[in-house]
């Protein structure tokens, strides 16, 4: 599908993003390994916890939708779920696979997990070698760093794990096998990424303790939860974005998680200038949540690396758009991570946005951003990744000319409501 895009003279209304897509994976999961029932409203429906719904049918639980998609019943098994019969695909979702890679670790059956061919070709390596030492059984294509994986699970011993990367994904997949280890499991993370899993375990009885960046998890069985999931600010981000660039922007995102190990974003948006007030700030479910009010203002480079890249890492292909309306360049480092996320972001947001005119350059870890404050239209792809047609849809929200979006429907693994919502705010359809 391809969408055009055309920059409106206004951007304005409300939109209320899905709920947060990793919040929504865990409470999933977690609550399928809980005995007993627990409500979740607020779901993202996005393709990729689909699959994670999917997946977790195959393992025993059962969900019930209560009125709507967004609100689910889910009927969970206690610790010990059942083999599943097939192989569990996890589509295009990466914390499906990794997540769930944890979880069957600590099960006394075989699980074979796959993925689309963007997922395939993913390190997984990551999660693997430490499950081993663990004490699973693990095999998979090129000597055990890729998918399809075959996970003989059961009787894992506690350890403890200097995590190379700051991945949340890898730590939540250690955290899940730690659940049933013998021992405690005990992670050195090397910078902060987002806590979702720990805010949740402990909301379920689990213990973690915190030392700075080490934690110390202690085996548990978990009591379900009922679950607010508040609106996804990684989806949030394309909106703030768009109306900091657009000449004539006054728009609210409502209910967007606020999470400090996610709010890289604003951090990153406010030192470059923006104007965006965080109203009606509240807590729900044990998440911080506001409403963001975002205004048109003349936006100022900055440099992005270090600590920081971890609590944005989902929000760099927009932000890059952002940096091309600065009246100054905007440095982006430390962030290699993107290469081996849905597509290589780093080589395809440099891509997509010479082709609107920006003077962009593409580092080994990051890029510069001359800014200049002007794109053009061009027909670009999504190349089948969910965030880069996101980005780029904004692009052209405040592009001179149209920008034509190819492979647009990649926006439904996170975002299904995404074009309606950009509809709306640009005055072409009510919401
Ligand atoms: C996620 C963690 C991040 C992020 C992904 C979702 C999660 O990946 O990019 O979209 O839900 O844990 P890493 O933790 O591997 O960086």
């Amino acid at each position: 599908m391809e969408r055009v895009v055309r920059r409106p003279a206004k951007l304005a209304g409300v939109v209320t993003p899905p709920g947060d897509k990793s919040i929504s994976h865990r409470s999933l999961m977690l609550n399928s390994m809980a005995a007993g029932e627990a409500h979740v409203s607020g779901l993202g429906r996005g393709e990729d916890v689909v699959s994670t719904m999917r997946c977790m049918e195959k393992l025993g639980a059962t969900f019930e939708e209560t009125g709507s998609p967004d609100s689910v019943r889910i009927r969970g098994l206690g610790p010990a779920l059942n083999e599943p019969e097939d192989i569990l695909d996890t589509g295009n979702s990466g914390t499906s696979m990794r997540l769930l890679g944890g979880l069957v670790a600590g099960q006394s059956f075989l699980t074979v997990l796959t993925g689309d061919a963007s997922l395939r070709s993913r390190p997984m390596g990551r999660i693997v070698q430490p499950l081993q030492t663990m004490g699973a059984r693990i095999s998979g294509r090129n000597g055990d760093t890729l998918a399809p994986l075959a996970i003989s699970g059961g009787d894992l011993k506690g350890i403890e794990y200097t995590m190379p990367v700051a991945s949340a994904q890898v730590k939540s997949a250690l955290l899940l096998a730690g659940l049933s280890a013998s021992a405690p499991t005990v992670l050195h993370q090397p910078a902060l990424s987002r806590d979702h899993t720990e805010r949740m375990l402990r909301a379920m009885g689990a213990t973690i303790e915190e030392d700075g960046l080490t934690l110390t998890l202690h085996p548990a069985s978990l009591h379900p939860v009922d679950v607010t999931v508040p609106s996804d600010i990684s989806s949030a981000a394309f909106w703030l974005v768009a109306a900091c660039c657009h000449p004539d922007a006054d728009v609210t995102v409502a209910g967007v998680g606020i999470n400090p190990s996610r709010t890289g974003i604003l951090e990153a948006l406010e030192a470059m200038g923006a104007d965006i007030t965080l109203e009606n700030q509240r807590e729900e479910g044990g998440e911080p949540v506001a409403d963001l009010h975002v205004r048109s203002c003349q936006l100022h480079g900055t440099e992005i690396g270090g600590d920081l890249i971890p609590r944005l890492i989902d929000e760099i292909p927009v932000l890059a758009v952002a940096a091309c309306f600065a009246d100054s360049p905007t440095i982006i480092r430390n962030a290699e991570e993107l290469r081996v996320k849905e597509s290589d972001r780093l080589a395809a947001t440099v891509h997509v946005l010479s082709r609107l005119g920006a003077r962009v350059e593409e580092q080994p870890d990051g890029m510069v951003v001359h800014g200049g404050g002007r794109l053009i239209g061009a027909t670009v792809s999504s190349q089948g990744d969910h965030r880069l047609a996101m980005a780029m849809a904004a692009a052209g929200l405040v592009s001179d000319g149209e920008v034509r979006v190819e492979q647009a429907e990649s926006a439904s693994v996170s975002y299904p409501s995404f074009w309606e919502h950009l509809d709306s705010l640009t005055g072409d359809a009510p919401l």
